[in-house]
């Protein structure tokens, strides 16, 4: 079977009733792909735009409304100061060159994360100009998690709700939640928390394509999810 073909069997599987709502990407392993082909890491993180793009496709094929990537965490300022610097001109140079076409795909752009001084303001400004200008689009929201942490996200919740003076038991998850930097997201379906469904894919990110969604989401429509509960009681040796 050829790699097309593949492609479109899948896709064939998919239960277009049920799609998830959210899917959410760590984008991982740009490095690791880099060191097998003997290039430096930031080619890596280079060849990582045409797998951001193919699963955009891919999603708009499939009608997920939202999807979110992870595209640089609190965590990665530790990196070398030269990696760091290529990720900052990378996602500022990638929001330039695209922000046209996910407009014409009906692609509403937003971020999520720490807008703290740390990022550079021509960064800043690419960012604000991507949400300005797809903000009214409806097809998908690409969410892109950048400086984002899920820790520094609680932290900044936290901050607001004692700025905005609530009293200790006034803080309940929905306080908590209207809080967070996009109250309005669906929690995802396919990812990393609570109840959403976790899919560990082999492919380093740069070779991920459509197709990997897709079986995820083949996966992911396999599955019994029952939010904590159970599906049935049955009485065994009653
Ligand atoms: C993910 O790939 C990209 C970012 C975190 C920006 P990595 O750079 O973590 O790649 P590996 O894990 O070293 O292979
Ligand atoms: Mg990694």
């Amino acid at each position: 079977m050829g790699e097309l073909d593949g492609v479109d069997e899948v896709l064939s599987r998919i239960d277009r009733t049920r799609v998830p709502r959210h899917v959410a990407f760590v984008m991982d392993g740009n490095g690791r792909w880099a060191q097998r082909y003997g290039l430096p890491r930031t080619h890596g993180h280079a060849a990582g735009e045409q797998a951001l793009f193919d699963v955009v496709e891919g999603a708009l094929e499939v009608g997920v409304r939202w999807l979110t990537v992870y595209a640089f965490s609190t965590e990665n300022w530790r990196r070398p100061a030269d990696e760091v610097r290529f990720l900052m001109n990378f996602n500022r140079d990638l929001l330039r060159r695209r922000r046209d076409e996910l407009n014409e795909r009906g692609v509403r752009v937003r971020f999520l994360g720490r807008r703290s001084r740390r990022v550079p303001p021509s960064v800043l400004r690419e960012m604000d100009l991507a949400t300005e200008l797809t903000a009214k689009n409806d097809r998908l929201t690409l969410t892109m998690a950048f400086n984002y942490g899920g820790r520094a996200e609680i932290v900044d919740a936290v901050r607001a709700l004692i700025r905005d003076g609530l009293a200790p038991r006034a803080i309940d998850e929905a306080a908590l939640q209207s809080r967070l930097y996009h109250p309005d997201m669906p929690d995802p379906d396919l990812w990393q928390i609570a109840y959403a469904e976790l899919v560990f894919l082999d492919t380093l990110w740069p070779d991920v394509r459509r197709e990997h969604l897709y079986r995820a989401i083949v996966e992911y429509q396999g599955r019994d999810r029952r939010f904590g509960g159970v599906r049935q009681w049955r009485i065994e040796n009653a």
